[in-house]
């Protein structure tokens, strides 16, 4: 059975794309086959995965999602996956700003993605989706093809904050388009665990969702190896794998999949 998760947060830099990237490299290396695919127009997922001339790329989440819209058939799998290091990726670019913009308000736009999906999970033991900074169709989309929407938290920026809201978001998809979909849980990421900002922000979190939302026990630690690997188009899973978020993103790939 296929897992779908979408990685998602209306705040921009609260390391959607460093924890799709890094948890799906994580799962692969449980052993899973494991897709991720870019929604966010930025691309950066596409990037950081390490596709190649993402601006040249003939199949997209834009195209395919078009092709949806425009019930044309798909291509062949094996036309539009990009095979990366130890995971597979649909790659983006910022044509898919086009989608929003052109698509978003037809009669089943924020389904066209779950349309995109559901031939693929034979295919895959987990699906990743990385979501843009915001609740337009597209994340929309993301959150209705899902079983399960992780959200991540970084105790800058107060980015726990805007949580509200996307939990609204997402019961009010449960309520109209997938009743299947549910909250997986708030994972915290790059935590400084010596602070005070974290040490109260992680408080805030437990007394204002403990018992409604499961916040994982992993913390994804604030490091540079992060940058590090993003520089060099790579998972810091695989760039080094014996660093502290390396390790992490291990972890918490293991308490995803405990579950299971
Ligand atoms: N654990 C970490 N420690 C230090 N820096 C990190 C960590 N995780 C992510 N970063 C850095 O934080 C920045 C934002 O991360 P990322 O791009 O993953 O966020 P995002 O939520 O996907 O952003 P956007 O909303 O723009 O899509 C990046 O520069 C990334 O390298
Ligand atoms: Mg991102």
């Amino acid at each position: 059975m296929c897992k779908v998760y979408a990685v998602a947060s209306q705040k921009g830099g609260v390391t959607k794309t460093t924890t799709v990237l890094n948890l799906a490299t994580a799962l692969a290396l449980m052993g899973k086959k494991v897709l991720a695919i870019d929604t966010d127009p930025q691309g950066s997922l596409t990037v950081c995965a390490g596709v190649k001339n993402p601006d040249a790329l003939t199949y997209t989440t834009y195209s395919l999602l078009t092709a949806v819209m425009n019930e044309d058939d798909l291509p062949e799998p094996g036309e539009y996956i990009a095979s990366c290091e130890k995971i597979d990726v649909i790659p983006c670019n910022i044509t898919l700003t086009a989608f929003e913009l052109n698509r978003g308000h037809e009669i089943g736009a924020e389904r066209a993605i779950g349309t995109v999906i559901e031939p693929l999970k034979e295919l895959y033991d987990v699906i990743i989706l990385d979501c843009g900074p915001s609740l337009g169709i597209l994340t929309v989309g993301a959150i209705a093809a899902s079983d399960g929407v992780l959200i991540t938290v970084t105790p800058q920026l107060l980015s726990a904050i805007g949580l509200k809201l996307l939990i609204k978001t997402i019961q009010k998809v449960r309520r109209h388009i997938n009743p299947a979909v549910n909250i997986e849980g708030v994972l915290m990421t790059m935590c400084d665990t010596r602070t005070n900002l974290y040490k109260e922000v992680s408080e805030i979190m437990e007394t204002t969702y403990s018992g409604a939302i499961r916040i994982f026990s992993t913390v994804i630690p604030q490091s540079t190896k992060v940058g590090e690997a993003n520089l060099r188009r790579q998972s810091v899973v695989l760039y080094d794998e014996n660093s502290k978020p390396a390790q992490a993103y291990k972890d918490f790939a293991k308490e995803l999949m405990a579950n299971e």
